[in-house]
């Protein structure tokens, strides 16, 4: 399974990066207000991303078009930014032909707030490149998100869809990722990707037992040395 990181906070998308882990980048509207920025700074804001990580690394960028014209518009254009930019779409009526045309094109699309099996057949169908189903939201409204999970995987799995195959697409992205726990269950589903915030991330580096086994290593190790207390 491939990592991505969701954040549009170009500190943390630099040090994943210097992991050497990071194999794409998926942003928000609210990641990226969360960092502060202003509209006129948006689209600096994506291509400074893509810099970051390098062309070959997928950076989505969200089109907030409410039409199927705006995304097409508003997606070219962002598109045009950087080559390593993907389109990120929200799934509804207006989206589907959209992602239609642009994957037409050769424009990949994420197609995001995915919530069910059906909407992402459906994107699947209509071209998106990277189809990204949410787990933590249903968990958050007491559901159990990687029980979703696990039914968009199967569905989509079953099938061809002549759209990305050189790539190996469409890829699922597990997204609203919250937890370790969340990592490991979309591996063992065969979710292609899972995009996790740094923060989560951070917590998948870390294991209690790690801790405890350095802690010993440094005292025995200062036995060796001489400088134990
Ligand atoms: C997907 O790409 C979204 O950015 C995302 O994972 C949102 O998750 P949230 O539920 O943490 O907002």
């Amino acid at each position: 399974m491939k990592f991505f990181i969701d954040t549009a906070d170009l500190d943390e998308i630099k040090q994943a990066s210097d992991w050497g882990i990071l194999a794409g980048v998926t942003t928000n509207p609210s990641l990226y207000a969360k960092t502060g920025g202003k509209l006129a700074d948006f689209e600096d804001h994506m291509v400074k991303i893509c810099k970051i990580v390098g062309e070959d690394v997928p950076v989505s960028a969200e089109s907030t078009a409410e039409t199927t014209e705006g995304m097409i518009a508003e997606g070219e254009h962002l598109a045009s930014l950087a080559p390593n930019i993907v389109v990120k779409l929200p799934i509804c009526e207006e989206s589907l032909p959209a992602t239609h045309k642009l994957a037409a094109e050769g424009i990949r699309v994420n197609m995001t707030l995915v919530f069910s099996a059906p909407q992402a057949l459906l994107a699947a169908r209509a071209g998106a490149r990277y189809i990204s189903p949410f787990v933590g939201r249903f968990d958050d409204i007491g559901d159990d998100g990687i029980e979703q999970l696990s039914t968009v995987v199967e569905c989509v799995k079953n099938y061809d869809y002549g759209y990305w195959d050189e790539e190996g697409g469409p890829e699922i992205i597990t997204a609203s990722v919250r937890t370790p726990h969340h990592v490991t269950q979309a591996a063992l589903l065969g979710a292609d990707i899972a995009t996790v915030p740094f923060g989560a991330l951070k917590k998948c580096v870390h294991h209690p037992l790690t801790t405890e086994g350095l802690a010993k290593f440094a005292a025995d190790w200062a036995k060796v040395t001489g400088e134990a207390k």
